[in-house]
């Protein structure tokens, strides 16, 4: 599973990078500002620009602005050649400009308009020829030809026409136009009925054109006298039709409407040529341009994003396109640089800054900014954030796969098993999580702390419900150990009795294994018995004690499904709740015993002091080992002693074998406490001492059950009477309370085993307070 997922993980991690890095790039390529764009406002124009015409010289003629290489005057010098000289002749208003004989309309950059000539014939109604004109120009020598723009038109209903072009190109060309009726003639365009129109090439230089008659019009006299033939610029003529055919206007009407477009040029050499000559024409920032008319020649125009006179000193002049803000197209800020200019955006606003383009758009002011620190941040936040889930996911992993680990190693197998082979309530159990108790415990803080001992520490726990709880918290574990929790949790899940502890649940899951009992307020009896200053340890709660454990340990041997050996009955592990009812604590050591079996061989374990001589010896476990330690405890309610301490003197140091030298020696009220004494009447005293005395019997076969032994206890409590000679003579000498405090702290729960002891006797030398420490001998003679 974990392979399965890792992978997924990390796929995923690489698209979203991916993911990542493009949406970085994308938030970074915002263009602030406009490319530079070539200009596409002016044309080159001859007229143009602050100079004109060479200085000094005349810049109109009436209407005509004469721009260089053109120039007013006849040697005047305004004019680059004697074909560029233009006559101004002022005797007329306005005056009229002519090349030679030739009346200019207009200048071009690469052509003249020139006045038109007009070829007619009319005829009268006999068809004698009354009028006739034959037109023809001649640009022979001159650098001027005939453009292509014009056509050449024939007007008429019984006429055709030839055209004859001459130097360069020798050719012939005609229009026929017959009709019949005025009828058939379509006005408002020449469709070859009543008007024919014929292109011509380019470049010619001389044409005539003759017009000829079949039938002299007599057919057509009455509504076509006359016939017409001219070279015009196409487009210019709008033939209007039947009406023209007799319309004395016609002739004046179109000669001014329809000029002649004639191509110039300058010189008639190439412009390779002519760059190599020293009248080359062409100024700064222009171009040359060859003629295509045939003849050679060249002409100037200025480069891309100049204007001006190219044939003038200095030149084109850059454009300043920025100079008009309706003619360019930048919308915000336009940039003039030689040649062309750029638009772009004020701070403030992003786009292309061209109206036809994207143009400003204006935006929040930090906007990119931001955009860029949000997108940057968002991405190293989303960065951190796979990356955490990453290392969380396998860390979480690592977690389960840890706690499974401890789960086994805390027996949690063994613990399935036995719940397995033993039907008992473990489901009654609560498996509790790790990080619940964590919570409960307030991560095990040091002010929970209820108790430390050789095994584990004790914390107070509240748990989500707010139930109290006293949470076992074991020290490292071994193998070994193991086995002792897995045997208390089976042990007490199948316990249900009001003076045995009451296991709430564990967790597995932890390093150590955790325990959850019900939490029991009041301590130890144990610290109870060493602080017996404290005013409800009165006989009568003695003896109930006493009868509430003995019950419980009946209850443990008899009455639960399999018998229980609890096999480390001490008074530190009996505790008292608020009540101050007895709760038998600490199953760690407890062994279920088979009920065909009356006893077991095991590793001897138990208390010093409590712990069963035979049993020592012969390590065969019964319940009247239980027995015995029990006693220990009857007597250490009685006299309020240590069981074991090594202040007293040989003889005294086992309370158990002090209690039975006493009262063989008949001085039992030295060593009871005087408050038991007191309290007790001597029969009471007397027979609970008898009670001792035989579960402290050698031979555990002589010891008394554990259920009689609780009948017997309650039996003396009916009859518990303040006993009237109570003296306070009685040297019960009372123990350091200093020096018991801090073994109190060790009587926990559990108890750390010590190394095995052959025997008791190192005891005596020992400087250790082992009253309370558990030991585990290796049965040298039987093993398990
Ligand atoms: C116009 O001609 C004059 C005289 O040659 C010259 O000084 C001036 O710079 C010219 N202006 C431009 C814009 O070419
Ligand atoms: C000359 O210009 C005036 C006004 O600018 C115009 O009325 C007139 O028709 C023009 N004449 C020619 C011949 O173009
Ligand atoms: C101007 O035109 C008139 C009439 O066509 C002509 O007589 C005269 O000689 C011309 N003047 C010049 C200077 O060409
Ligand atoms: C110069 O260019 C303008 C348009 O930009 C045009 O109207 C004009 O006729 C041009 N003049 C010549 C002489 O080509
Ligand atoms: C063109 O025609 C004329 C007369 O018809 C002739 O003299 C001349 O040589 C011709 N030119 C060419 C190039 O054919
Ligand atoms: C047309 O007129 C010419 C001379 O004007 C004449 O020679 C010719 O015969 C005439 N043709 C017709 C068909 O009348
Ligand atoms: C046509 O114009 C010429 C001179 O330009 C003039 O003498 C003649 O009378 C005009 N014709 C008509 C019909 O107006
Ligand atoms: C070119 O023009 C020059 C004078 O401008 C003239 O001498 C020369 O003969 C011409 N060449 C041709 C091929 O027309
Ligand atoms: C072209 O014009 C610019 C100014 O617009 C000028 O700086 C530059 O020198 C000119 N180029 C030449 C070859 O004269």
């Amino acid at each position: 599973m974990l392979r399965a997922l890792l992978p997924r993980r990390i796929r995923f991690c690489i698209s979203f990078l991916l993911w990542l890095t493009i949406s970085l790039a994308q938030t970074n390529t915002t263009p602030s500002t406009g490319g530079n764009f070539p200009a596409t406002i002016s044309s080159v124009n001859i007229t143009k620009g602050a100079n004109i015409t060479k200085p000094g010289c005349q810049r109109q003629c009436g209407n005509l602005t004469v721009p260089y290489p053109f120039g007013i005057g006849l040697d005047s010098g305004c004019a680059i050649g004697p074909w560029f000289q233009v006559n101004c002749n002022t005797s007329f208003n306005p005056p009229k400009p002519f090349i030679g004989e030739i009346e200019i309309f207009e200048i071009a950059d690469n052509l003249v308009r020139i006045s038109n000539v007009m070829a007619r014939k009319c005829y009268n109604q006999v068809g004698e020829l009354i009028d006739s004109y034959t037109a023809w120009t001649n640009l022979g020598g001159t650098p001027y030809s005939f453009s292509d723009l014009n056509t050449f038109n024939v007007i008429g209903c019984d006429d055709f026409a030839l055209i004859s072009g001459s130097q360069g190109r020798n050719f012939t060309s005609g229009c026929v136009s017959l009709c019949s009726k005025a009828e058939d003639v379509l006005d408002g365009y020449c469709s070859g009925i009543g008007c024919c129109q014929t292109a011509i090439p380019k470049g010619m230089k001389y044409y005539l054109a003759s017009l000829s008659s079949l039938k002299n019009h007599t057919s057509v006299f009455g509504f076509d006298p006359c016939s017409y033939a001219f070279l015009g610029e196409r487009d210019r003529f709008t033939f209007r039709g039947v009406p023209d055919f007799s319309d004395p206007e016609f002739i004046n009407r179109t000669l001014a409407n329809v000029p002649i477009v004639l191509d110039w040029a300058i010189g008639n050499s190439s412009c390779s040529e002519a760059q190599k000559q020293s009248d080359y024409a062409c100024e700064a920032n222009s171009s040359c341009v060859d003629s295509n008319t045939g003849f050679g020649g060249y002409r100037c125009s200025c480069k891309e994003g100049y204007e001006g006179n190219p044939y003038l000193s200095p030149g084109c002049q850059d454009i300043n396109e920025c100079a008009d803000p309706n003619n360019n197209p930048c919308d915000k800020m336009c940039i003039n640089s030689p040649g062309g200019y750029s638009c772009s955006c004020p701070e403030g606003y992003y786009g292309d800054g061209r109206k036809d383009g994207r143009g400003c758009i204006a935006k929040n002011h930090e906007f990119p900014v931001i955009k860029l620190s949000l997108g940057l941040g968002f991405g190293i936040l989303s960065l951190l954030m796979a990356i955490s889930w990453l290392y969380l996911g396998i860390k979480k992993r690592e977690l389960i796969k840890m706690r499974e680990k401890f789960f086994q190693q805390n027996g949690g197998l063994l613990l399935r098993q036995q719940v397995s082979s033993n039907e008992g309530g473990v489901e009654s159990t609560k498996i509790f999580t790790a990080e619940e108790l964590e919570k409960a415990t307030n991560n095990y803080a040091d002010d929970r702390i209820l108790g430390r001992g050789g095994y584990g520490t004790v914390y107070k726990g509240i748990l989500s419900d707010k139930r109290v709880v006293a949470i076992k918290k074991s020290r490292i574990m071994d193998e070994s150990q193991i086995e002792q929790f897995i045997n208390e949790v089976v042990i007490l899940t199948q316990v249900n009795h009001r003076n045995v502890v009451k296991l709430l649940g564990c967790c597995l899951e932890a390093e150590v294994p955790l325990l959850v009992y019900e939490y029991v307020s009041n301590g130890t009896l144990f610290h109870h018995i060493q602080h017996s200053g404290v005013s409800w340890m009165s006989w009568e709660n003695r003896l109930r004690i006493a009868t509430e454990a003995a019950g419980a340990l009946s209850y443990l041997h008899s009455s639960a499904s399999k018998p229980i050996i609890h096999r480390d009955v001490k008074s530190a592990n009996i505790l008292l709740d608020e009540y101050y009812t007895a709760k038998i604590s600490d199953f760690g050591a407890s062994r279920l015993v088979p009920l065909d079996q009356t006893q077991v061989t095991t590793l001897v374990q138990g208390t010093l002091g409590y712990l069963d001589p035979e049993y020592f010896h012969t390590s065969q476990l019964t319940e009247k080992s239980d027995v015995y330690s029990f006693g220990v405890v009857l007597a250490e309610l009685m006299t309020g002693k240590k069981p074991l301490c090594m202040e007293r003197s040989q003889e005294e140091r086992n309370l158990a074998t002090c209690f039975i030298m006493s009262m063989k020696e008949n001085r039992l009220f030295q060593i009871l406490d005087p408050r038991v004494v007191r309290e007790g009447s001597l029969e009471q005293l007397q027979q609970t001492a008898e009670l001792v005395k035989r579960c402290l019997c050698l031979n555990g076969a002589d010891r008394p059950t554990m259920k009689e032994v609780t009948m017997e206890l309650e039996g003396l409590r009916k009859f518990t009477l303040r006993h009237p000679w109570a003296n306070d003579q009685q040297h019960g000498q009372d123990e350091s309370v200093g020096l018991m405090a801090n073994e109190i702290e060790s009587s926990d729960l559990y108890t750390v085993p010590l190394s095995p002891y052959s025997d008791l006797a190192p005891l005596s030398g020992s400087q250790y307070s082992l009253d309370s420490t558990q030991m585990t001998f290796p049965a040298s003679n039987s093993p398990r």
